[in-house]
This record gives structure tokens, C-alpha cells and sequence, in this order.
């Protein structure tokens, strides 16, 4: 089914963050404060289907990094999963950033979420190897502080 795609905005932050902890069945709204919505709206996006918020993703280009870009958040309702939106919200991304002259895109994620690791490898993101190994994935471990690993991805832009 259609879904509606737009640049996200500062004004969306709040309608977001009131679903994410129940699309993820945690608590992750915490990791999603109003800076990404107000300062990224130009590789950030919105999906809507009759108004409806159906999946988002929250990117940006790297500032330090002159080549790369970076996509911090996707979610999609649960009940549109599987139908290939998140899909559609990459190449979105993809697109903005080889027009910014970008040829990598990177992004990280736990080592328990096969999910997310499942869908990484499907849209042809490579694992950058990491200094050890949790869940049979390569892992930098202390990533994200002390005791926090992440599986850290990479995607050519260019292929
Ligand atoms: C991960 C998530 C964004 C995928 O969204 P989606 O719209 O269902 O994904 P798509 O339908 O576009 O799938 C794209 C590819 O990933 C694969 N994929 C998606 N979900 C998968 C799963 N649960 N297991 C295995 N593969 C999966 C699909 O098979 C598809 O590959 P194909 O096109 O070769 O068939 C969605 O499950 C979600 O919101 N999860 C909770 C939030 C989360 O963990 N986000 C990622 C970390 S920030």
C-alpha cells in the first residue's frame, strides 16, 4: 500500500516519540530528543498513510566525516511491517546523500537485535569488524560507553 513520504520537521518530534517505545518494545524514546527533528529535517523522513504515522528515519551528513552520511533511526509500525517501507525510507536517504556527494552510509545497532541486523544485511550493508564477538556477530565492544557494544554497518554509496 501508498505510503506518503515528506521531510520530517521539528512539529513531528512529539507524535514520534509517543510511538516509538511501543514499535520497539522498549524504551528508546529517550534516544530520540527534538535536536534530530530541528536540525536534520533535510535527511530525515516521514511516512503517512491518511495522516497516519507509518515509519520514520532520522539521518543526517556527517559534518566531520565529508564522505559519509549517517542513519541514526528507522522504525516502522508494526502492522506495516514486511512491505518493504523501511526499504523505501533508505533509498530515500541514499538518494539525498550521493546528491550530497556522500559514498558511504554508516549506522550501528545492539548485538541483540537480529532483527535490525537481518534487515541491515538485506539492504547490502556490510559489518565493519569489531574486536570481538556477542551473538555470533563481530562487535566493537564498549562502542557506546563502558559494557555497551555495537554492530557497526556500512554501506558503499557508490555501487
Ligand atoms: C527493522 C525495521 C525498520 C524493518 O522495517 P520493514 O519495513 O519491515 O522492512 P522492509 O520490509 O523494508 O524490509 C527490507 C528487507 O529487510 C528484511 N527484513 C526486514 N525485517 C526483517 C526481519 N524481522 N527478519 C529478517 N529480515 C528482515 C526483509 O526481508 C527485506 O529484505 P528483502 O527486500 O530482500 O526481502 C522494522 O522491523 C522496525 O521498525 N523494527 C523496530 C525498530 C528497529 O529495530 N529499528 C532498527 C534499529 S534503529
Amino acid at each position: 500500500m501508498h505510503h506518503d513520504l515528506r521531510n520530517a520537521q521539528a512539529s513531528d518530534h512529539e507524535r514520534v516519540i509517543a510511538v516509538v517505545d511501543a514499535w520497539w518494545g522498549r524504551n528508546v524514546a529517550d534516544m530520540l530528543p527534538k535536536l534530530f527533528f530541528k536540525h536534520f529535517e533535510n535527511t530525515s523522513f516521514i511516512a503517512e498513510q491518511h495522516g497516519q504515522l507509518t515509519g520514520f528515519l532520522i539521518g543526517f551528513l556527517s559534518q566531520s566525516r565529508t564522505n559519509e552520511a549517517y542513519i541514526h533511526f528507522v522504525g516502522v509500525h508494526p502492522e506495516q511491517r514486511k512491505h518493504g517501507l523501511a526499504r523505501t525510507l533508505y533509498e530515500r536517504f541514499f538518494e539525498v546523500a550521493r546528491d550530497a556527494s556522500r559514498s558511504t552510509v554508516g549506522c550501528v545497532t545492539s548485538p541483540y537485535n537480529q532483527r535490525s541486523i537481518a534487515f541491515h544485511r538485506a539492504l547490502g550493508f556490510e559489518i565493519v569488524p569489531g574486536d570481538s564477538i556477542e551473538d555470533g556477530v563481530s562487535v566493537h565492544s564498549n562502542y557506546d560507553g563502558k559494557g555497551v557494544a555495537r554492530v557497526q554497518f556500512r554501506r558503499d554509496l557508490t555501487l
